[in-house]
């Protein structure tokens, strides 16, 4: 159980998700304060979680051990920088769970020399199920990328990646990835009753087999293929499908969309990045 002040700024999606994965956890909500601009958002939040909802940013992070960004990546400028004599005199770690934001321009915006780790969490964090990504510059102490993780573990699985370009491929995987499994649900769920499945029972089973899919996967050692093969016998169903995939060339597909999403994760940098922003 820690008893720092945790501070939020932005208490939307992202924010729920997190305050409510904690308080499941070990934090009170006495200790958890959100700075948050919309009215309707600051009631929800004191309602459904028992947290202290401002719309002063400066009162929410004041005397904050770790501070959590979770506004819109466009909004985070104009979010911190008239917080940064708050944060030059607290000095509290920075977790940014904008996507996209460089360390660099988090860094600026806070007047300079504020831990900040850096998180790409993505949907699936709202049920408890998510994956995020964590990196943090090497000068970032051990103490407080712990501190991070602790965070970002209250809404599921969390990796650290060693450069700050690979959360960009993180983006790209998990950030992303929920889609990616959304639309291939959609397409058979529609193959489904193109071949003359009720609706209701297609989407029922799509929807389960997603979800069945994804625990399996999840319950088990990692390995992939072995399951695949596992649930693949020889001259079957799965085979002749599986089959159908490969001749085209859903491997290249599957490289060709994430290189795209890559790609765009590294534009929209460029866009929000800010005063720090990396130039390439
Ligand atoms: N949701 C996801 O699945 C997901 C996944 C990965 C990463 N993220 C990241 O998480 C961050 C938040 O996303 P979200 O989906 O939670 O967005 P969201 O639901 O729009 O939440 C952002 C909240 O911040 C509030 N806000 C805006 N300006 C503010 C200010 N000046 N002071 C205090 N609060 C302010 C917004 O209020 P208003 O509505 O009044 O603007 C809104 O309630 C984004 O940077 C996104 O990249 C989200």
């Amino acid at each position: 159980m820690t008893h720092e002040k945790l501070a939020f700024l932005g208490g939307g999606n992202m924010g729920r998700a997190l305050i409510g994965g904690l308080l499941q956890r070990d934090t009170r909500p006495e200790h958890i304060f959100v700075g948050e601009a919309l009215e309707s958002a600051r009631a929800a939040l004191s309602r459904d979680f028992g947290v202290a909802a401002t719309a002063d940013n400066a009162a929410a992070i004041d005397g904050a051990s770790v501070v959590v960004l979770a506004v819109k990546p466009q909004d985070a400028g104009a979010v911190l920088t008239p917080l940064a004599p708050v944060l030059q005199r607290t000095r509290p770690l920075l977790v940014s769970v904008c996507a996209g934001l460089r360390t660099s321009a988090l860094e600026a915006w806070c007047g300079g020399n504020i831990p900040v780790v850096r998180a790409m969490p993505n949907r699936p964090a709202l049920v408890g199920a998510g994956a995020t990504g964590l990196f943090a510059a090497s000068r970032v102490a051990a103490a407080h990328r712990a501190r991070a993780e602790s965070i970002m573990r209250a809404t599921g699985e969390v990796v650290w990646v060693p450069t700050e370009d690979a959360l960009d491929v993180v983006t790209a995987l998990s950030g992303s990835g929920p889609a990616y499994f959304f639309l291939l649900a959609e397409l058979m769920m529609q193959a489904a009753i193109d071949l003359g499945l009720e609706p209701d029972a297609a989407r029922r089973l799509s929807v389960a087999t997603l979800h069945g899919a994804g625990m399996l996967a999840h319950s088990g050692d990692g390995d992939l293929a072995r399951m695949r093969a596992e649930v693949t016998s020889k001259g079957g169903t799965t085979e002749a499908a599986l089959a159908v995939l490969n001749s085209a060339d859903i491997k290249g597909i599957v490289a060709r969309a994430l290189e795209a999403a890559t790609r765009r994760g590294r534009e929209m940098a460029q866009l929000f990045g800010g005063p720090g922003a990396p130039t390439r």
